[in-house]
């Protein structure tokens, strides 16, 4: 039975362009929808951007433009950045729509009529030159804990305390630089404490098992009723039956999900709005987001969808944040890198695959450690994926015509292959598609083996044996084929290309159990070339902009991050066996017997340790990625191995002098390979 699917990503922020960040979200759900698509299920993939707020009024004052202009401009380049991803959304509409108004007055009314409403006088400091009220991030001041000056109005950068605005010492408007004055006015609350049995009962299949948690920990500490007004002036939508009171704009924002949904049936009717939303729905609900805007997706937005009589969400999918070489992007370091620029310097295939080869359904950060990236795109998918049809097409396009074999050499191959697919698919489905990359990789080291162990360029010196040279590369272009339905969700234009080469129509999950056998194919064409490490620091030069803030300034932006710190692996992982090399190219590497001098960790590295090397003649200096699971005082002394003719890399905190050998996946379990005593430095290593 085909499943009926609507999938969302958060709605970007209009005040930004998009970012690193905003792309392993989009491209995470691209995959998902992909996926599912040739799996034969419907899906519809909208979005929008999120377009309310001070902070747009504001930019749009300053601009000298209206908001109306300014949001529509981002819009477009928003979608441009997301299309040059190949993230494919069926809509990317705006909230400030009059879909979204006319949807967001329904539902408030509805709440409202049910009794979920009710109003309360707020205390708030406000700007009586620019006559507004303040959000937090728009007031400055002593902080009242620690004295530290020139703090924001809702924690201390120096001390890490907490208060309210009102709370601060000689407090100060961002906007005008005047002492805000405290004044009283009347806000909207939404009760959501009625909710708290709905949303603990949709909580465990709602989401993943670390946000329930967390988000239990909320429901236990008791829901306090939610502030959904603010005063005029305010860019967003007026509260029906008031005079100058607006949406905050958290209410409409994910309210654009069904807007953009409502705005895309316009003119069709293959997909109804109330096939996805009514209560008692029986299609499927989706929803994407970082770990950042968590409460507003697993509480707010249940309760509030219910207490309207709609459906509530089936799953809601929560990712971790980007960090680059282990820290969080940064414009003085280069590392925030918006998408516009890295198309500039790179293809999209090699972020979209890294992205997936990292996501595993889990909320922990994923990193971007830029040498493996290199390293992990040009061995997977220039070394494996893509070399298997280049190794096999000429054979056929020259010497066959470009006519396939009538059968296959080892149909059992093909048939192993085939069984893995079922398997692959459950990790798609499950957002483990590290697993799902895992596996794929696994399977192309084999179909490599096999074409290297066939060998058909030595057969085809006997012209006796010209029938299985045919045989034996139809082979290897069928693996190739299964391997291209596996990743088609992650790399959509080099499918689409691999498709015209072997001249079929668009793949679908099942083609991956049966053969590609007697028709022709195409001459084939380069897919993929290599990343080269000079064009990513070429790419982070780009981006660096020396002074200025690591971020801008947002008044919506909430900060209830769930707290999980990165556990990347520190090894390069290699998790499947290899291509074969010969053993020529085995005793070009030199492994020497070491000791370890000296150990200390790299200031602003997470995960290397800086270890100066005995090698017997020489000493020399190593970086190593072994921080996570070493303590370096505990080093010193012990013998390793190290690759000792390694060219030297540079690296941002000093050359590296070869490489020291370790097992495990990472983390904590990292394991130095160590000779047995009675090793010298110095010595071979055999
Ligand atoms: N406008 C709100 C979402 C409203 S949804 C009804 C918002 N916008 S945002 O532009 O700040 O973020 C959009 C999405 O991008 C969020 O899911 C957020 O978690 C994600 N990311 C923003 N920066 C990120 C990283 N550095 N890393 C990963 N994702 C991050 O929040
Ligand atoms: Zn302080």
């Amino acid at each position: 039975m085909p499943r009926r699917i609507l999938v969302t990503s958060a709605l970007p922020y209009t005040n930004g362009q998009v970012h690193l960040g905003h792309l392993l979200e989009h491209i995470q759900t691209d995959i998902w929808v992909r996926f599912q698509r040739m799996r034969g299920h419907p899906v519809v993939y909208v979005c929008a951007d999120d377009t309310h707020g001070t902070a747009t009024m504001l930019r749009a004052e300053k601009e000298g433009v209206t908001a109306e202009v300014l949001i529509e401009q981002m819009r477009v380049d928003h979608i441009r950045d997301f299309q040059g991803f190949l993230v494919n959304h069926d809509n990317y509409y705006s909230t400030h729509s009059p879909e979204n108004e006319a949807r967001a007055a329904l539902i408030y009314n509805r709440a409202m009529a049910g009794g979920h409403i009710f109003t309360e006088q707020v205390q708030q400091l406000y700007d009586p030159v620019k006559a507004l009220f303040l959000a937090d991030r728009f007031v400055k001041g002593t902080c009242p804990k620690c004295g530290a000056r020139d703090q924001y109005g809702d924690n201390c950068e120096n001390c890490g305390a907490t208060y309210a605005a009102t709370d601060l010492i000689e407090p100060r408007s961002v906007l005008s630089g005047s002492p805000p004055v405290l004044r009283s006015s009347e806000h909207y609350f939404f009760n959501l404490a009625t909710f708290t049995r709905v949303i603990r009962d949709w909580l465990p299949a709602g989401t993943q098992p670390e946000v329930a948690n967390k988000m239990k920990e909320w429901l236990d500490a008791g829901l306090k009723a939610w502030d959904i007004s603010r005063d005029a002036p305010y860019f967003g939508f007026r509260i029906p039956g008031t005079e100058d009171k607006y949406f905050y704009v958290w209410l409409d924002a994910p309210i654009g999900y069904m807007a953009s949904l409502e705005n895309w049936l316009t003119n069709r009717n293959d997909f109804t709005f109330d096939e996805f939303w009514k209560a008692d729905a029986d299609t499927e609900v989706h929803h994407f987001i970082g770990k950042d805007i968590i409460n507003f997706h697993c509480l707010f937005w249940p309760a509030l969808l219910t207490s309207a009589n709609y459906r509530k969400p089936t799953r809601v999918h929560v990712h971790g944040f980007v960090t680059v070489d282990g820290t969080k992007m940064s414009k003085s370091r280069g590392t925030f890198v918006d998408g516009s620029t890295y198309l500039k310097f790179l293809r999209p295939e090699y972020l979209r695959y890294y992205y997936a080869a990292k996501l595993n359904g889990s909320v922990d950060d994923i990193d971007i450690n830029l040498d493996d990236f290199v390293q992990r795109v040009n061995s997977d998918l220039v070394g494996k994926l893509v070399n298997i049809a280049s190794r096999c097409a000429g054979f056929i396009t020259k010497q066959f015509d470009g006519q396939l074999a009538n059968e296959l050499a080892e149909p059992a191959l093909h048939a192993e292959f085939a069984a893995a697919s079922e398997r692959i698919a459950v990790c798609f489905d499950a957002d483990d598609t590290a697993k799902a990359v895992r596996e794929i990789m696994a399977l192309a080291d084999k179909a490599n083996q096999y074409v290297a162990n066939a060998a058909p360029w030595t057969l085809a010196k006997d012209p006796a044996r010209r029938d299985d040279v045919q045989r034996v590369c139809t082979q290897g272009l069928n693996l190739f084929r299964q391997m291209l339905v596996w990743v088609r969700p992650i790399l959509p234009r080099i499918a689409a290309e691999a498709e015209a080469f072997l001249n079929i129509p668009a793949l679908t999950w099942a083609d991956a159990t049966t053969p590609l056998l007697g028709s022709r194919i195409n001459a084939y064409v380069p897919l993929l070339t290599r990343l080269e490490r000079p064009t990513i620091d070429a790419m982070i030069e780009a981006s660096r902009a020396p002074g200025e803030g690591e971020s801008a300034v947002s008044t919506t932006t909430p900060s209830t991050p769930v707290a999980k710190r990165t556990k990347e692996p520190a090894v390069t992982a290699a998790p499947s066996t290899p291509a074969s090399i010969s053993i020529d190219d085995f005793q070009k590497i030199s492994l020497k017997v070491a000791k370890v001098l000296t150990a200390k960790a790299v200031e602003g590295a997470d995960k290397l340790l800086e270890l100066r090397l005995d090698v017997g003649d020489h000493e020399r200096t190593v970086f190593s990625g072994i921080k996570t699971a070493y303590n370096p005082e505990a080093l010193i002394g012990r013998f390793v191995v190290v690759v000792a003719n390694l060219a030297p890399r540079k690296m941002r905190f000093g050359v590296s002098e070869g490489m020291v050998l370790a097992a495990g996946p990472g983390g904590g379990d990292i394991f130095l390979i160590a000779p047995d005593s009675g090793a010298v430095p110095g010595m071979d290593v055999m």
